[in-house]
């Protein structure tokens, strides 16, 4: 028998077709429904992006306003969810918690519960349930920062929309127009991207029938990790380490010699620049000068300048979001939340393309484990494990 054709990762493997984004590597591009995410990031609000993901259109404006309203509806944190992220203790980590508070909402849906066979949902309930999951995630987000600071909940405002309520509830402060844009154009940016680990872990979850709070908060498990989405809180700590500009080179040598990653570098698809990386640098920039930190863009600028020139690896996105996020005042345990608030819209996406097409997803393995043997000779008599008991007794 030949050697099965294993790609360690998946890595290069094509598993299925998907109409929500395309990612070319070649060509430094990123289509979400056909259009490039960087004229989306310029042009569009994040309510638009997500009507586009779900529905394969961007919105006409009573479509948009029609969303609007639905997602205001549904914008307030439960006191059910409350309740229970209340429960948790405050050195919980944020992922872990938006992932228990997904768990809670898809346990108060109790459609669909009588029977396994339709907790899966119709379309229509799909996108319902999709909806109000991206509508409530900014509440729990907010209040997970909030409580470890010791602050209550900030109702939110109708008056503003989707980024700046969220910005609202986080600081009870009005945003800035400046930053307002800034924190937008990266829920753009972070809201799809194909099959990477967490989506493809929400198709799997998917194609077995379960339901849709199953598949996102698996999804939620697969992001929090640091190759993944946990990437632009590692970017933040990496900077405090380095502390400043001129330490780049000396801790560089030094993070190198010890073989470590350098977290915000590198990605398993494009490998020669994340396409999304120059609208979020200029968002970056915007708020480097809104803020007057100048020296947040040297230190970022010098390590990326001296990685390059050493490994040829790129900055990916979480790069420039880390220290953006950090200017916007957001705490570094918060920024993985928030990739989940933008990437709920991708995997929903996702999870009703897979549902709509459905095939188990179930690959083979190569067993590599000891040749067939037999248990007769390896098992202790009853005796020997009562002796073996009584020796342990003793001492
Ligand atoms: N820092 C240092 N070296 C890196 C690196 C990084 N950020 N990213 C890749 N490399 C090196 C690896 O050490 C490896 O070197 P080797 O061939 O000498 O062993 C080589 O580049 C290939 O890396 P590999 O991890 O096999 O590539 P991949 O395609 O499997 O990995 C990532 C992609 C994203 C997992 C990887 O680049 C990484 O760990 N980056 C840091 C975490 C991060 O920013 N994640 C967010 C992704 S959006």
């Amino acid at each position: 028998m030949t050697d099965p054709d294993i790609r360690k990762g998946l890595a290069g493997v094509v598993a299925d077709v998907t109409a929500v984004s395309k990612v070319n590597p070649e060509t430094n591009s990123l289509l979400y429904r056909g259009y490039p995410v960087q004229e989306l990031a310029a042009t569009q609000p994040f309510e638009a992006v997500a009507y586009l993901l779900w529905n394969g259109e961007l919105p006409t404006a009573p479509q948009l306003a029609e969303l609007r309203t639905l997602e205001r509806e549904h914008r307030a944190l439960p006191g059910d969810v409350r309740a229970a992220i209340d429960l948790l203790p405050l050195e919980a980590h944020p992922m872990d918690e938006v992932r228990t508070a997904v768990s809670v909402i898809g346990a108060l849906d109790t459609a669909g519960s009588g029977s396994v066979l339709d907790a899966s949902g119709s379309p229509a309930q799909n996108l319902d349930r999709s909806i109000r999951l991206y509508a409530v995630l900014p509440a729990i987000v907010a209040y997970g920062q909030r409580r470890r600071r010791g602050q209550g909940v900030v109702e939110p405002r109708d008056d503003l929309d989707y980024a700046a309520n969220f910005l609202w509830m986080t600081f009870g402060e009005d945003p800035h127009e400046a930053v307002v844009d800034a924190f937008n154009r990266s829920m753009v940016l972070y809201a799809e991207h194909s099959f990477n680990a967490s989506t493809f872990t929400a198709r799997v979850v998917t194609s077995t029938l379960s339901d849709l709070y199953s598949a996102v908060v698996a999804a939620i498990g697969a992001l929090k990790g640091p190759l993944h989405g946990g990437a632009n809180e590692a970017v933040l700590h990496i900077m405090d380490e380095i502390g400043d500009a001129a330490n780049v080179v000396p801790w560089l040598d030094r993070a190198l010699a010890e073989k470590r990653k350098i977290m915000g570098f590198g990605h398993r698809v494009y490998k020669k620049g994340d396409s999304r990386v120059p609208t979020m640098k200029a968002a970056l920039d915007t708020l480097v000068e809104h803020y007057d930190r100048a020296d947040v863009a040297e230190l970022y600028e010098a390590l990326e300048r001296e990685f390059v020139s050493r490994k040829g690896i790129y900055p990916n996105l979480d790069y420039p979001s880390g220290p953006a996020y950090n200017l916007i005042g957001f705490d570094t345990l918060t920024f993985t939340p928030l990739f989940i608030a933008s990437r709920v819209t991708g995997w929903t996406a996702h999870i009703m393309e897979q549902a709509a097409s459905n095939a188990l997803i179930r690959p083979l393995s190569a067993y590599n484990g000891p040749e067939e043997r037999h248990i007769a000779g390896y098992v202790p008599t009853d005796e020997e494990l009562a002796a073996a008991e009584r020796a342990a007794e003793a001492g």
